[in-house]
């Protein structure tokens, strides 16, 4: 990967994952938009880049992200807000089409834990403090906190969550299904990046379309939902991957995927 960034760490990709680090300790990783667009450009490299099959992204050892940064959001008026690129920036994010883990060590507050959730694993250290805590600020979540959070954790916890303004540490994060695992924070990076690397070792075709497919849950019906899924699975009966899984199994052999 040529292009340098300023804001993000790439870290040579290993075994077909890629490590991004949010690089603004001095600011707690506050989200800029130069930040966010950063994100979206190395992402968009990566989901065209066939050695690269899932990401993990992290922040500091005390803080992962601090959410949007306020310096920056102090300069917007309601124009200002109107005409945010973040938004669009924050979608290009979402559409990203490999498996995102975060690796999160300490506060993920605001547009951090908005981030967070933007990967489709959370891995979390057991310092882990989860948030969004613009309430106390006058405003309310704007990167998907609300919609992303009670989809993910239920009604009453994310109305504390998002009405008063309360951590919640990482264990409870886990309990509610926000979080996938906890470790300890000497090894939380270790552990997302180990996930990622099975999975990137998995049929590349099939991985992105379950994805794809598991994200629908969140936008349409049962029904609806259950004719995506099948219509991914009916596609990827065609490829050559799947031959070669069903093969290589009655074979007693490993398989060898190509992502065809
Ligand atoms: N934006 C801009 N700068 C920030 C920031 C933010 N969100 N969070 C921290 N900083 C800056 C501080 O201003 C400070 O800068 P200076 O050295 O220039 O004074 C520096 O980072 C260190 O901050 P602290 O001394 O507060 O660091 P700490 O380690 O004691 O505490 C923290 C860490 C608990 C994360 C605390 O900084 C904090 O609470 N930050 C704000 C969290 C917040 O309210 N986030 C919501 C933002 S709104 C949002 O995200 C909207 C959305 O939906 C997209």
């Amino acid at each position: 990967m040529t292009q340098s960034y300023t804001h993000i760490l790439m870290e040579a990709p290993v075994d077909g994952v890629q490590l991004i680090r949010l690089n603004r300790p001095q600011a707690r990783n506050a989200l800029t938009s130069s930040l966010l667009l950063e994100l979206a450009t190395a992402l968009e490299a990566i989901a065209v880049d066939d050695s690269i099959g899932a990401v993990v992204i992290t922040g500091g050892d005390k803080v992962f992200a601090a959410g949007a940064d306020l310096k920056e959001m102090a300069d917007l008026d309601m124009v200002g807000v109107l005409n945010d690129a973040r938004p669009a920036i924050w979608r290009r994010i979402y559409q990203f089409p490999k498996p995102l883990i975060a690796a999160v060590n300490g506060f993920a507050l605001g547009g951090g834990c908005e981030l967070a959730m933007h990967a489709d694993i959370i891995i979390a250290g057991d310092n882990a403090q989860f948030g969004q805590p613009e309430i106390n600020l006058g405003i309310i979540p704007g990167a998907g906190g609300t919609q992303r959070l009670i989809r993910t954790v239920g009604k009453s916890l994310a109305m504390k969550l998002v009405l008063s303004g309360e951590f919640i540490g990482a264990e409870e994060a886990r309990q509610s299904g926000l979080v996938a695992e906890v470790t300890i924070p000497e090894m939380t990076i270790e552990r997302a990046l180990k996930l990622a690397k099975t999975i990137a070792k998995k049929p590349p075709l099939a991985v992105k379309q379950a994805k794809d497919v598991l994200l629908k849950a969140f936008e349409t019906d049962l029904d609806a939902g259950l004719q995506y899924e099948r219509k991914a699975f009916t596609v990827l009966s065609g490829t050559e991957d799947r031959n070669e899984g069903i093969n290589a199994f009655l074979e007693k052999r490993k398989p060898h995927y190509r992502g065809r």
